[in-house]
């Protein structure tokens, strides 16, 4: 049995002090915003207990699915690496990067020195999306929807590079009887009223999957717990979404996360969900319940 760990939005504070310069644009709005509000849902304190709880359940692996910093100012790399350093070595710790690493355009740049040990594939160089990670039976695919957008949008791409690598990447995996863990910061599907954090090629992504399958598609961005049944080629597939995992309030749900029990079962696989987080009024972290998901 494979045990996965699935964090997702740490939104690592404290934000680092700016210079003016550093200020312009849209990180202007995203710092107030910060001091203002995200500051006070967003607890370091709250994350260490997350992660703690998580390592206390010896997973084989922790898969963080983005938004790690808040407005990418340059400070805050360096924190960001610290902290994926306390998570676990880098051979065991997938990252994929969400829209708040790419608050601005420049800071792309600094992924490959800070987040490349994590985020790249067994074959591949660092930060090449997409990326494969073989760990036993289980294949980790990275994908990057993370893109720099305009003030008050957080909407993501996934990009034709990527949709149209995937394809043969899918196959060869599923030909090699592995089970296919989709990583992905935005959400393959997203409520009308939500467009202005959409993922823009969210069907050509589900086509994508409807052709070649995955057995399971693990995001954040909502912060929230979500499960959606997507189409397959042979059934359907799971795409689950997890709150922040250092929110004690604000737009989303209390902190949490989630581990997957995989397993081969016969000619398929028994994949076992349990939610765990906090709930209102403890401080505690506590199973939020179990569901067994049918893979593809
Ligand atoms: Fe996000």
């Amino acid at each position: 049995m494979f045990v996965l760990a699935h964090l997702s939005d740490p939104h690592l504070g404290p934000m680092p002090s700016a210079r003016i310069r550093d200020l312009a644009g849209k990180r202007a709005i995203g710092y107030m915003n910060w001091h203002r509000r995200r500051k006070t849902f967003h607890r370091t304190e709250v994350l260490s207990r997350i992660v703690n709880d998580i390592k206390a359940h010896h997973p084989d692996h922790i898969a963080v699915t983005g938004d790690i910093l808040n407005i990418a100012l340059p400070g805050e790399f360096a924190p960001s690496r610290v902290w994926l350093d306390t998570v676990g070595p880098a051979h065991d710790v997938t990252f994929v990067p969400g829209n708040h690493d790419a608050y601005v355009r420049k800071a792309a740049r600094e992924w490959h020195s800070h987040w490349g040990d994590f985020m790249k594939g067994d074959t591949t160089s660092a930060d090449q999306f997409p990326f494969v990670r073989r760990r036993g039976d289980i294949a980790l695919i990275g994908l990057s929807s993370a893109i720099t957008t305009a003030p008050f949008m957080a909407t993501g791409k996934i990009g034709a590079p990527q949709l149209h690598a995937l394809p043969e990447l899918l196959d060869k995996l599923a030909a090699d009887g592995m089970f296919r863990v989709i990583l992905i910061h935005h959400p393959p599907v997203t409520k009308p009223a939500h467009r202005f954090k959409r993922l823009m090629d969210a069907a050509k992504f589900r086509d994508v999957l409807r052709r070649h399958g995955a057995e399971l598609v693990l995001h954040g961005h909502d912060h929230i717990h979500s499960l959606v049944m997507l189409d397959g080629p042979s059934g359907k597939i799971p795409a689950v979404g997890v709150p922040s995992a250092s929110a004690i309030g604000g737009e989303g749900e209390l902190a949490g996360y989630n581990l997957y029990a995989i397993a081969k079962a016969g000619n398929g696989w028994r994949c076992e969900m349990t939610s765990r987080g906090l709930t209102h009024g403890s401080d505690l972290i506590v199973d939020l319940g179990k569901q067994e998901l049918a893979a593809a």
